[in-house]
């Protein structure tokens, strides 16, 4: 009884990992240096908690924050929904 208790747990714990958000999965950005607010790794730009509001993430993130948006030199805003559930 005991072994397979152990083997049912390490099962779920194998599983677990598997499953877990993985931080390396996510795309590698450039974010411009005004991104200042680090957030597990991620730069934010700060007033992140108000990104139709104050912190305008908008103009660049898309009017939906679905990205999409290129800057002058060429790169590719990403949608805010990329690395974190739906939060607006
Ligand atoms: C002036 C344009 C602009 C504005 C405004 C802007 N961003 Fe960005 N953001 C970018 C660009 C450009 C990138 C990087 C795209 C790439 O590397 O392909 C980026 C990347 C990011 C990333 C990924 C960073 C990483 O380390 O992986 C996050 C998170 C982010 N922005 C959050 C925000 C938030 C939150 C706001 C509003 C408070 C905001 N951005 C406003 C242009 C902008
Ligand atoms: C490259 C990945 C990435 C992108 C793109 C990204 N974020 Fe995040 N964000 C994270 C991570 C990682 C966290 C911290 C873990 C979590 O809360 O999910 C986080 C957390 C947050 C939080 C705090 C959540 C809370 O519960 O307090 C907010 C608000 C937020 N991000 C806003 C934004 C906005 C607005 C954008 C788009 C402009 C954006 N993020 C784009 C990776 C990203």
């Amino acid at each position: 009884m005991k072994t397979i208790l152990l083997l049912l747990f390490s099962i779920s714990l194998i599983i677990f990992y598997l499953t877990a958000c993985n931080e390396d999965n996510l795309p590698k950005f450039n974010p411009p240096a005004d991104h200042t607010l680090s957030i597990a790794d991620r730069y934010h730009k700060p007033d992140f908690k108000s990104p139709f509001g104050t912190g305008n993430c908008t103009s660049c993130h898309g009017s939906s924050l679905t990205g999409g948006f290129s800057t002058a030199d060429g790169r590719s805003t990403p949608s805010c929904y990329t690395c974190h559930g739906q939060l607006w």
